[in-house]
């Protein structure tokens, strides 16, 4: 595996291993330009982050082709999900992206009316697969019922700190793939005595750690970095295996930790 790895969706399309978050970028095209130098091919964004025009911006600047890279974005629970395809299209000066996502369930129901809306923009061609966010188990099987189509992705809150076994068989089995939010805690476990102790086994840093652990358990992992430094430290994952053990002791700090207030699918 290398940072130009894939993985396959249940639709046959290809996912990059490893993609870059874009919430709360300061510089966005600034970043963008410096992680695609860095060799970054897959970017994550939404339609309230406020960053798709500087994304758009970046790429179109950057001369990478098209076919070589990859974007992600979302639609808000309280948007006509199709016409927010549209105008996320307009912002990103894209034709079409790769993965378009409910960013978070409506608060009633599982959205059912976004999903067709969802539906329609594939078959549109506004979107190459497409898949929800923030969903649970139960939501996620209504929505299957309801269209017999399956998310290709669950984006969740996701690290040693925070996961669910559960949710990961119940992937594993619908062949939905789970991308990885908040991968490195938003910074605030990485002085963990544990995961620091493993790091220094390794001579990596506690955010390769979290980031290996994802790629080693198949989930995707999308961190945020706005520092030269670290983008670069977070490309470095490909270069050392954790061991069986040492993946053992890493789901041994699940207390559900969710940096953003609680996880959703828990
Ligand atoms: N679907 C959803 O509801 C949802 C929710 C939250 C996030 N997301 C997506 O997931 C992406 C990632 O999650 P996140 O931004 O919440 O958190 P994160 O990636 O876990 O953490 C970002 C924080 O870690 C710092 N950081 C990055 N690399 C580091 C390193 N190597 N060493 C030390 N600190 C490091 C960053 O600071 P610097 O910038 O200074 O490096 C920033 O403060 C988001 O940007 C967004 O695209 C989706």
């Amino acid at each position: 595996m290398d940072k130009d790895s894939t993985l396959t969706l249940n639709t046959g399309t290809n996912i990059p291993v490893l993609g870059l978050g874009t919430w709360q970028l300061e510089s966005t095209p600034d970043t963008i330009v410096k992680a695609l130098e860095l060799g970054y091919r897959m970017i994550d964004t939404s339609s309230d982050y406020g960053s798709q025009p500087g994304i758009g911006e970046a790429l179109k600047n950057s001369g990478v082709k098209r076919s070589e890279f990859y974007l992600v974005t979302k639609v808000e629970e309280t948007d006509d999900s199709y016409e927010r395809a549209i105008s996320n299209l307009k912002e990103l000066q894209l034709e079409y992206v790769d993965l378009l996502l409910i960013h978070r369930p409506p608060s009633e129901g599982s959205g059912k009316e976004m999903w067709k809306g969802l539906i329609q923009a594939r078959d549109d061609g506004l979107t190459k697969d497409i898949g929800v966010s923030n969903y649970s188990i139960s939501l996620i099987n209504e929505l299957i019922e309801s269209s017999g189509e399956i998310p290709v992705v669950n984006q969740i809150e996701w690290s040693p700190f925070g996961h669910s076994m559960e949710m990961l068989s119940f992937a594993k089995e619908k062949d939905i793939t789970i991308q990885a939010y908040s991968p490195l805690t938003r910074a605030k476990r990485l002085d963990n005595p544990s995961l620091s102790q493993i790091a220094e086994k390794y001579g990596k840093t506690s955010a390769q750690i979290l980031l290996r652990w994802n790629l080693q358990l198949g989930t995707v992992p999308i961190p945020k970095s706005d520092k030269i430094e670290h983008l670069r430290e977070n490309l470095k994952v490909f270069d050392f295996e954790l061991s069986e053990e040492d993946m053992n002791n890493l789901n041994q700090l699940n207390e559900h930790y969710s940096s953003l207030g609680s996880l959703p699918y828990v």
